[in-house]
């Protein structure tokens, strides 16, 4: 069917990079998740992705996300831009190489913030693109921001932001871990995976979910999940899969059952 209501997924930078290396892309998981977009054939697919170990680290040496407070950080705003670029360079050309009609929307040419929350965003491209059956691809960047100059804006807060404005049916978060536990799976030894949780469930555990890696300027596990509340108000489901499993992120766009942690309003 041509033009359902659209899909959002989201795939984490830890997916896509080597976050304890440097600048390093996992290229096969790339091509195996653009395999996966392929097989799942939607017209109506809207793909962000993170930053991982291009974005994460030089934003934070140049503290991006505070704001611009000196010159020398100006090469950095630049720079960070830059690198994301190239990570989303390799994003394009998976998805391009296996077939899928694509094209990069670069956020900050059509994004402005104001004290590092999404105030201005041009969406006539995203809306056409959509309607014609292109999947836009956009992903966590360096912004211009009324109130601090620049700032960061993570992809995350991109796919809520898109959500709510264009009332997706759903959000798929690629991430690299199974889902929500209730501890940190990366520090624990039997954590619990949620296969569902609603929203009220989702506050009371809120706070032991993992925090995720501490050189993320966007705010890991716990930042991906407020940054989400907006959009599971709204009553748009969320379902974070494992993308580094094979099948899970394709069974999720296609709404098939799946391993992973499904949000819901009620
Ligand atoms: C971060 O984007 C982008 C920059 C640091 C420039 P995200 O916050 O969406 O990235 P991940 O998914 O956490 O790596």
């Amino acid at each position: 069917m041509m033009n359902q209501k659209t899909i959002i997924l989201k795939i984490g930078g830890s997916v896509i990079t080597d976050k304890n290396g440097e600048l390093e892309a996992k290229t096969e998981i790339i091509n195996r998740l653009a395999e996966e977009i392929k097989k799942a054939n939607l017209d109506n697919l809207l793909i962000v992705h993170g930053g991982g170990s291009f974005g994460h680290p030089m934003a934070k040496k140049y503290a991006i996300k505070e704001g611009l407070k000196q010159e020398e950080q100006k090469i950095g705003f630049a720079e960070t831009h830059h690198i994301m670029t190239v990570l989303n360079g390799l994003v394009m050309d998976a998805l391009i190489w296996h077939n899928v009609p694509a094209l990069s929307v670069t956020p900050s040419s059509c994004i402005i913030a104001k004290n590092g929350r999404i105030h201005l965003f041009e969406e006539n491209i995203l809306r056409k693109l959509l309607k014609m059956g292109i999947a836009p691809v956009l992903y966590g960047d360096t912004i211009l921001d009324d109130q601090l100059g620049f700032t960061v804006i993570s992809g995350d807060q991109i796919a809520s932001h898109l959500a709510n404005k264009f009332g997706v049916s759903r959000i798929v978060m690629g991430v690299d871990v199974d889902g929500l536990f209730d501890s940190d799976p990366k520090d624990t030894k039997n954590p619990k995976l949620y296969d569902q949780l609603n929203l009220e469930e989702l506050e009371s555990i809120k706070n032991n979910i993992g925090t995720s890696t501490s050189s993320d300027v966007t705010g890991g596990m716990i930042g991906k999940v407020n940054e989400l509340i907006s959009a599971i108000e709204q009553g748009i489901p969320v379902s974070i899969v494992n993308a580094n499993k094979r099948n899970r992120v394709y069974k999720a766009l296609i709404g098939a059952k799946v391993e992973g942690t499904i949000l819901k309003k009620e």
